[in-house]
């Protein structure tokens, strides 16, 4: 996948897009820096414009970073001019670092992105791959009830400032998949319209395709300042690692 069309869009405008993931940035760097040893490395799939990686390479480990949209990654490059992250446009799916990695992160709902519950298993299958002996999968996403119970389309109106976003989203419970279109309005320039598709799961099936995928959970916390997860948490950290290993 050399094009993401979704993302290549919206670039400009992500962090403000994603106001509560800037204010976890610290603590996600913290949590996944703690996993990984001074002399080891990190891959992150969906590595964006490197809000995470950056501040990650800066605490001396070794950090890679997939991801499809140009747009992100050339924002990536002018947030790390000295190129601390070793950046790979490609399809996380598919495209290997050639090492293994102590950590491979994929934060905020990025699995999701992947619409079908067979790509979920490919990407957690490509995940388990990159690890290294003693690895840990790191993985983010939110709590998806609240979109199924949702009925009918629901709109979504986000300010930014000099400008204005709206999502709509309709929902097929059958395949737990919601389909996103966005309007932005912005100061300049004409209105932007861009649509995705996610599938969401619970983090019992998740856990199930990480089985299939050969991984099994040892960690699963609320946030990434460890809280306790439970009922009603609205997301959840989740640490896998190699089933097979001691
Ligand atoms: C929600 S953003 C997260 C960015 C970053 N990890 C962060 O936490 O700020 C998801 C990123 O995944 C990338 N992405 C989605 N599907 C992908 C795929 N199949 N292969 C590579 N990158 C993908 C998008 O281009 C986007 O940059």
């Amino acid at each position: 996948m050399g094009t993401n069309a979704y993302d290549d869009l919206l670039a400009d405008i992500y962090d403000q897009m994603y106001p509560d993931a800037l204010s976890g940035t610290a603590e996600t760097v913290e949590f996944v820096s703690t996993l990984c040893p001074s002399d080891g490395s990190v891959l992150e799939l969906g590595v964006g414009n490197g809000r995470l990686a950056v501040p990650l390479a800066a605490r001396g480990v070794d950090v890679y970073g997939i991801d499809s949209s140009a747009r992100m990654l050339a924002d990536l490059a002018a947030r790390d001019p000295d190129g601390t992250v070793k950046a790979i446009e490609g399809d996380f799916l598919t495209t290997t670092t050639g090492r293994q990695h102590d950590v491979v992160l994929m934060a905020l709902n990025t699995f999701f992105s992947l619409p079908e519950q067979e790509k979920q298993i490919d990407c957690l299958r490509a995940m388990r791959e990159h690890l290294a002996p003693g690895g840990r999968v790191v993985l983010e996403a939110f709590d998806p009830s609240p979109y199924h119970r949702q009925e009918g389309e629901k709109t979504t109106t986000r300010f930014l400032g000099p400008g204005t976003v709206m999502l709509e989203s309709s929902h097929v419970v059958q395949s737990q998949q919601l389909i996103i279109l966005i309007f932005a309005l912005l100061a300049e320039g004409p209105t932007r319209t861009a649509h995705t598709a996610l599938r969401y799961a619970w983090p019992a099936e998740i856990d199930a395709m990480a089985r299939c995928a050969g991984l099994r959970l040892v960690e699963r916390y609320a946030g990434w300042g460890k809280e306790p997860y439970g009922p009603g948490s609205q997301r959840h950290v989740s640490v896998y690692e190699v089933a097979d290993a001691a």
